[in-house]
């Protein structure tokens, strides 16, 4: 099958094409191969410098583009916000200006404003460079690549020879939890409803507002969405194939959204107990970091027959050098 991929940037899941998601999902099957051998590098990437540019915090997100980029054979840049030169008050355009001028291929950016990537993206295609922006969060707008990584490790489990995303037409998958603040939901709703799965999201009424599913009914590709909103977790969990659990941001309870994380954990918490409402094969997501006993029981959260969060972290190595390899053989 001949890949389908004519992206310089990877902004945003919304105008994914189902044939793009099968060509991620592809090549990172055979990425995952290269990286089960005993040399576990290819130089798919060499001579080309891949820099992060993470504006906020993050563990996973951000060793794995890094590992990802250096299994690729590619130059890495880190960067780190507080020792930059943004404390002494250059602006991010600027900062980016900079990775461009030492020859910068691939800009992978994290910002907790929503639109940050989309903005040098902009700049890097008005200054005519041939560079490629990666989202890797922005805000509580996207993080295409968590989305992505979610979507290999299940289709992976479905079809481990040939992961691709038909396998998901007609599953029910739950996204339970902060809905409302997570990127992570936002792009996993429009990566998992082009599949043709159906969608349950639960929260409680704070964290999951009535008008939140129009920015999906806006869409105006014609792919028959189906997502349904709950605001109690039975109808969400009831026969579903996957549970993805997201973070309870703690910040949220400043805010006054819940009445405590007791609380929460009662009504929406993740259990061995609550699991037995779907199908006997269930298996749960999280993108991490987790509050144990929180969204999730500890002791669910260490359960291999169920818990896929040590292969989501796996895949996320496979998954980010397809995206690298893809943005950057190209050269759209
Ligand atoms: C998430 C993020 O930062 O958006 N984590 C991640 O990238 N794996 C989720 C979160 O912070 O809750």
């Amino acid at each position: 099958m001949a890949l389908s991929w004519a992206r310089r940037h990877i902004l945003s899941l919304a105008d994914f094409q189902p044939a793009e998601y099968d060509a991620v999902l592809q090549t990172a099957a055979s990425f995952q191969e290269v990286l089960s051998r005993r040399t576990k590098k290819v130089p798919a990437l060499q001579g080309q410098v891949v820099a992060n540019l993470f504006f906020e915090p993050s563990t996973r997100t951000r060793s794995s583009f890094e590992l990802a980029a250096k299994r690729l054979s590619a130059d890495t840049l880190n960067f780190a916000p507080s020792t930059s030169s943004l404390t002494k008050g250059e602006t991010i355009l600027d900062t980016a200006k900079t990775y461009l001028a030492m020859g910068t291929d691939i800009m992978v950016i994290r910002h907790r404003e929503a639109g940050v990537p989309l903005a040098i993206a902009q700049e890097m295609d008005r200054l005519e460079s041939r560079v490629g922006v990666f989202n890797a969060g922005d805000g509580q707008h996207e993080h295409p690549s968590q989305a992505l990584l979610d979507l290999f490790t299940i289709c992976l489990l479905l079809d481990p020879e040939k992961p691709r995303l038909s396998l998901l037409q007609g599953k029910k998958i739950a996204i339970v939890g902060d809905v409302l603040h997570s990127r992570v939901a936002r792009s996993n709703i429009w990566s998992l409803t082009a599949s043709g799965a159906e969608v349950h999201l639960a929260a409680p009424p704070t964290l999951l507002p009535k008008p939140f599913a129009e920015f999906v009914t806006a869409d105006a590709q014609n792919l028959d969405r189906q997502l349904f909103l709950h605001w109690s977790l039975n109808p969400a969990l009831e026969a579903a194939d996957f549970v993805m659990t997201l973070r309870l941001q703690k910040e949220r309870m400043m805010q006054h959204l819940l009445p405590s994380l007791r609380e929460y954990h009662q009504q929406f918490g993740i259990t061995h107990q609550r699991l037995k409402r779907c199908r006997p094969e269930v298996k749960v997501l999280h993108p991490g970091p987790v509050n144990r006993g929180v969204e999730i029981s500890s002791e669910l959260m260490d359960d291999p027959q169920f818990s896929l969060i040590s292969q989501q972290v796996t895949s996320g190595v496979a998954v980010r050098m397809a995206l690298l390899y893809l943005m950057g053989s190209g050269k759209v």
